[in-house]
């Protein structure tokens, strides 16, 4: 009985998750893990700044966002070649994940624990396109 009941169950899921979760890969076996994440586009790294890191650190990464003003210590100057080459793109991609209070640095810059693995990737790979500069160890 339960065996005829749980196929169907999971087309009628899939047909309302839609083709999203289909693209989704192996989400869509799971309808409602595949729903908590559908907010979550897997949008290229300028998309993910511009919704979580420009209010502080600026469109240009240039530490000039509106909330950098009250803040001290300054948002770090992500376009600054000289600053951002010494850090390595590990480093970056554990500060946004965790925050800066992990590392020894400001609270002020919060943890992003919400973003994916893939989501921090394309913001490391973002950031290296403002900095215009990989790190030099
Ligand atoms: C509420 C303001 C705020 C937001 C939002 C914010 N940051 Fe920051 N960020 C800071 C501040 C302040 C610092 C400087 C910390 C320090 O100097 O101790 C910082 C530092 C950094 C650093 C330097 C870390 C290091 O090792 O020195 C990186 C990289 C960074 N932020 C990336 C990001 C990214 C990517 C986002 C978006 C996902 C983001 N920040 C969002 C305030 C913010």
């Amino acid at each position: 009985m339960s065996i005829l009941v749980r196929p169907s169950r999971v087309v009628l899921a899939l047909s309302l998750v839609g083709v999203c979760a289909f693209a989704f890969g192996a989400l869509a076996a799971d309808p409602v893990e595949a729903d908590e994440t559908a907010p979550v586009p897997t949008a290229g790294g300028a998309e993910v700044f511009a919704q979580n890191c420009v209010a502080c650190h600026g469109p240009r990464g240039d530490g000039d966002g509106p909330a950098a003003a009250s803040l001290t210590p300054k948002p770090r100057k992500l376009s600054s070649k000289e600053i951002m080459s010494k850090i390595s793109d590990d480093t970056i991609f554990n500060t946004v994940k965790k925050g800066g209070a992990a590392f020894g640095k400001s609270p002020l810059m919060p943890p992003f624990a919400h973003l994916t693995d893939a989501q921090v990737k394309d913001l490391v790979a973002h950031i290296r396109t403002l900095c215009n500069c990989k790190y030099v160890p």
